[in-house]
């Protein structure tokens, strides 16, 4: 028989006393629903009634303008609303992306590692992923360089900050020499910058998005991350030849902009202030929780397991002795009841396999020390 449900999600279901270090999502507790409920009320009073009409195919006027002021600051720059386009979040923005930039059997390039899902989304447009190498600073942009001399993919998959699963940054005179890459050899890069956001101790250098203009970027961005990833909504954020390419196709033609419903009761919640609101509450509960799981694992796991403190993000990634394989380790975890993502995941070349990801994003502090306590009885102590 199957164990009881304690909790379940889309992605995954997970049984009581399992204290889950794989799921990559905000802990129920920080799912916003007094702040989302109070927009939803604000919106739906708005005397213009539009909520549940079909939306405008880039999505409302009002809400970009709105998500443009408020990703302002974060950003550090000024964003125009014009240049950016709602979607369903960042998985659908991918999916689309795909659809309208690439053809079944092509090549893409993406990071090794890399999203364990966006590998699934490229697998089902039979795209070939060409797994390119990263170090402490992201992308080794060399090596890119050097792919582009052979190959010649129909986009670069990147995640420059805060990365999943390795939670690196891209540096800032790699964004350069990548959006100089870009311009030069026409190459499409897909900027994955959902985790932007989410700093804890000191700023990411400028994400990509503030290239796009001059280079061939789309950057995308998701309210999964900084509200609620049951909202299903995002946007991308691109030059205005690019917008027009994505406005004009079938899917959007048909069924009006992407979730007008969300973005209208989002469109209150940004001004009302909730969402600013929610982002600092998650930065200060996830740095917390970050600092507490970083001093668990340097007390409790052998110095054998090296990993580097994020300085945002949902993730931890750590390396064991290269003889480990936390496949084989994963199934011990689960009978101890903690559970974490096994490196192999993350891979294009089945690759990573003495690595993990450990997210500190679902589970309280006391949680996650319980379940460090339990990886360390099975990874073994100092
Ligand atoms: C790098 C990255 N991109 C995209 C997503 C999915 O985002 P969304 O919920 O906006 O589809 C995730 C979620 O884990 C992610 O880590």
């Amino acid at each position: 028989m199957p164990a009881a449900i304690a909790y379940s999600t889309a992605q995954k279901e997970i049984p009581p006393g399992m204290i889950d270090l794989a799921i990559g999502q905000p802990s129920p507790r920080l799912l916003p629903y007094g702040a989302m409920a109070q927009a939803a009320a604000h919106s739906g009073a708005r005397p213009e009634r539009m909520l549940l009409a079909y939306g405008a195919e880039q999505g409302d006027r009002r809400f970009r303008t709105a998500l443009a002021d408020f990703l302002g600051p974060i950003y550090g720059l000024p964003v125009d609303p014009a240049h950016l386009l709602v979607t369903n979040g960042a998985s659908q923005a991918i999916d689309m992306v795909c659809t309208l930039f690439s053809k079944a059997g092509e090549t893409i390039f993406v990071e090794e590692p890399t999203y364990f899902l966006a590998r699934k989304i490229f697998a089902d447009h039979r795209l070939n992923p060409v797994a390119l190498p990263m170090d402490a600073d992201g992308l080794i942009v060399e090596a890119l360089e050097e792919q582009l001399r052979r190959v010649r993919p129909a986009f670069l998959y990147t995640i420059p900050t805060y990365h999943n699963p390795t939670s690196v940054c891209l540096s800032a005179a790699r964004r350069e020499k990548l959006a100089e890459l870009s311009r030069r050899h026409h190459l499409l890069v897909v900027a994955d910058e959902v985790y932007h956001p989410l700093s804890y101790t000191r700023p990411p250098p400028s994400p990509m998005a503030a290239a796009c203009l001059s280079a061939n970027i789309i950057s995308l961005g998701s309210f999964s991350k900084i509200l609620a990833p049951g909202l299903r909504l995002g946007w991308l954020q691109a030059a205005p030849a690019l917008i027009e390419r994505i406005v004009d196709c079938g899917l959007l033609d048909s069924g009006g902009g992407l979730n007008p419903f969300s973005s209208g009761v989002v469109l209150s919640a940004l001004e009302l202030g909730l969402v600013e609101k929610n982002l600092a509450l998650l930065r200060q509960t996830y740095g917390r929780r970050l600092q507490a799981m970083c001093a668990a694992l340097r007390e409790r796991l052998p110095p054998s397991a090296r990993f580097s403190e994020p300085a945002g993000g949902f993730f931890v990634w750590l390396e064991l002795a290269e003889a480990v394989d936390t496949l084989a380790l994963h199934a011990k975890a689960l009978s101890q009841n903690v559970e974490f993502m096994p490196g192999v995941r993350f891979s294009s070349r089945q690759g990573l396999g003495n690595c993990m990801r450990l997210s500190f994003a679902f589970c309280d502090t006391p949680d996650l020390l319980k379940g460090i306590e339990r990886l360390a009885s099975v990874v073994g102590r100092p």
